[in-house]
């Protein structure tokens, strides 16, 4: 059974936003619930007391009216008998209890919009990584958990709110997922942080600042350590926004600054980015497992030829491997051009074909000069069968191995959902055969979903019918790349794969080149052709010569200009079935092709070596 990752929908979405709002309202009103945590002025205050800004108005001895901004924090312990603040915080403890249901139900109503936006956007707008419910469920886990324990630390330190890592949860979004998903998640978790401490307006400017700003500058996904400076830039950018606010909202005084120390909130705002930053790559190696991806380090295991089952696919099916050794090349070059997994596709395109290791001789890249095939005496659905066994055993040899899920699900992508034409059309020629449906040709497996897997589709294709182009000229495998996307897309195959047009085309020519780089020295230059043409000529002169003229052979010996082309292809000119496929013969071949594409008849006659 063919275990795949549930993708988020908009119910799923609704459902994890509304969640979410629950817990995160409950929490910043948290406080307001609990009677023992009242403060009052004359005693030790149970929880640190924050009183957002307010604008008041007093009149002077004068009867002149001033207008000032106070903003009170009482730290846990503290007592505050002095007037006016000991009235102030009396008010302040008296209007917020109880909680306002009307206030409580706005403020859900807030964090819900704020994190459906989010979830929809993860859903459409971001790599498909992102559209995975573990994937969302994990990224809202960890914005909750940095949320509510930024809460308690409000509650029982006397930190400022700009000291809130609101970076950390973008950046494991930017790593995991995209840039532009860490800047969306950025925006919802500075906004709930600020709601924290009642929308504080130059706390929400500084945790925005540092949240959008770390982000945008963690360009290089693939060094982890690069998180360090994107956080200290984050840092900066949040100090200077928040010099630039508190000049807007009274004035800014480094000396006064200076003298808070670690209570300082533009001292908090330059280092809490950092700390963030820090902290994600510390968490790397346990929010990776959480969120389902598997680590470079790992990566790299996997891609270890000593690896136990890439030694297996070597030793029980050799041609096999060296097809997915091909393909590594090749979607790895496509990967880059486009810039996704290069490691990871490396890794699935050693492993996809693993299910073959079970049954080799089914498939005509194991066979040796001569042997005969084994679907030459079996009926077209029971070859059917065979061939797309390779999927399901390689997805439970995989499991049974360890490999992680998104390696295997490499193997159980690679040929979607199309159906092995070469026998369903051989079952629909058949004679007397049992009524069967297309589906009893389909393969077992599931379109690709993920960028790499639709790359690592392509090139199962096209690496098999690379090797049927004759002559290998550029122009021939454009042709044969175009050809194999189209007909992917025409299947419907890549539609959930995210691969957009541009990537397409981008893969194409990046194919084409590796291509044209692959079989170099299959490729004759000009001066190769015109040789091979001297060469026949002189063959034919000989022949026409008088036999005194000619040199003492034997005949078998004597240069010919189908001689190297009988011999490598005469043992092959029985048709070779392959497996899959949804691909007519392209052209024919000169050796017989590993993994996609169709029986191939091999043509004994070839031009000479250059
Ligand atoms: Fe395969
Ligand atoms: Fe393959």
């Amino acid at each position: 059974m063919l275990r795949t990752r549930l993708v988020a929908g908009v119910t799923s979405g609704v459902v994890l936003s509304a969640v979410f709002a629950t817990v995160l309202t409950v929490a910043a009103y948290g406080e307001v619930f609990v009677e023992p945590w009242r403060v009052d002025p004359s005693q030790p205050a149970p929880v640190t007391l924050r009183i957002p800004r307010t604008r008041v108005q007093t009149l002077d001895a004068d009867g002149q009216m001033n207008f000032s901004v106070v903003r009170e924090m009482v730290p846990r312990g503290q007592m505050v008998p002095q007037e006016p603040q000991a009235t102030l915080i009396r008010a302040y403890e008296r209007a917020r209890r109880p909680a306002s249901l009307r206030e409580m139900g706005a403020q859900w109503f807030i964090y819900l919009l704020l994190f459906l936006t989010a979830t929809t956007y993860m859903r459409r707008g971001s790599t498909k990584a992102a559209g995975l419910l573990r994937m969302q469920v994990g990224l809202l886990s960890l914005a909750l958990v940095t949320l509510l324990g930024s809460k308690a630390a409000l509650l029982f330190t006397d930190l400022p709110a700009t000291a809130i890592p609101a970076s950390l949860v973008p950046l494991w979004a930017a790593l995991y997922v995209d840039r532009r998903t860490g800047l969306m998640l950025g925006a919802a978790v500075s906004v709930c942080a600020a709601s924290l401490v009642s929308y504080d307006v130059v706390a929400g400017a500084v945790l925005m600042a540092a949240s959008l700003t770390s982000t945008m500058l963690f360009r290089n996904r693939k060094q982890v350590g690069m998180m360090i400076v994107a956080g200290l830039a984050g840092g900066i950018a949040a100090s200077l926004v928040y010099v630039a606010a508190k000049e807007l909202s009274g004035g800014f005084s480094l000396m006064d600054e200076i003298a808070l120390g670690f209570r300082s909130e533009g001292f908090m705002a330059l280092v809490a980015p950092v700390v963030a930053a820090v902290l994600g790559l510390l968490s790397h190696p346990l929010t990776s497992r959480m969120l389902g991806i598997v680590s470079r380090a790992r990566l790299l295991n996997l891609s270890d030829l000593d690896e136990p089952l890439l030694q297996k696919m070597q030793n029980e099916a050799p041609g096999s491997w060296e097809h997915s050794r091909m393909m590594a090349n090749l979607a790895e070059a496509a990967a880059s051009a486009i810039g996704s997994d290069t490691l990871l596709t490396r890794v699935g395109a050693y492993y996809h074909d693993l299910g073959k290791s079970v049954q080799p001789k089914y498939f005509v890249e194991n066979l040796v000069e001569d042997e005969k095939s084994p679907h030459d005496e079996l009926e077209p659905h029971v070859s059917a069968d065979a061939i797309m066994a390779h999927v399901v055993e390689g997805v439970r040899i995989l499991r049974d191995g360890g490999i992680p899920e998104p390696v295997i699900e490499f193997s159980y992508t690679h040929h979607g959902t199309s159906v092995i034409e070469y026998f369903w059309h051989k079952h629909q020629e058949l004679e007397g055969a049992k009524e069967m449906s297309e589906d009893a040709f389909r393969y077992p497996g599931m379109r690709p979903r993920t960028r790499e897997t639709g790359i690592l589709m392509l090139i199962d294709a096209i690496e098999a019918g690379a090797r049927t182009v004759e002559p290998p000229t550029r122009k021939g495998f454009e042709e044969l790349v175009r050809r194999v996307i189209f007909t992917k897309l025409k299947q419907g195959q890549l539609d959930e794969s995210g691969l957009s047009l541009e990537d397409l085309r981008v893969c194409a020519n990046r194919i084409t080149d590796s291509l044209c780089s692959a079989y170099h020295s299959r490729i004759k230059y000009p001066w190769q052709e015109k040789k091979a043409a001297e060469a026949a000529e002189a063959v034919a002169t000989a022949i026409t010569q008088p036999m005194d003229e000619l040199r003492p052979e034997r005949t078998e010996d004597r240069p010919s200009e189908d001689t190297p082309a009988v011999r490598e292809s005469g043992s092959r000119e029985a048709p070779a079935v392959q497996e899959t496929t949804d691909e007519r013969p392209l052209v024919p071949a000169r050796s017989a092709p590993a993994g996609e594409v169709t029986p191939v008849v091999v043509t004994p006659k070839e031009p000479p070596p250059g």
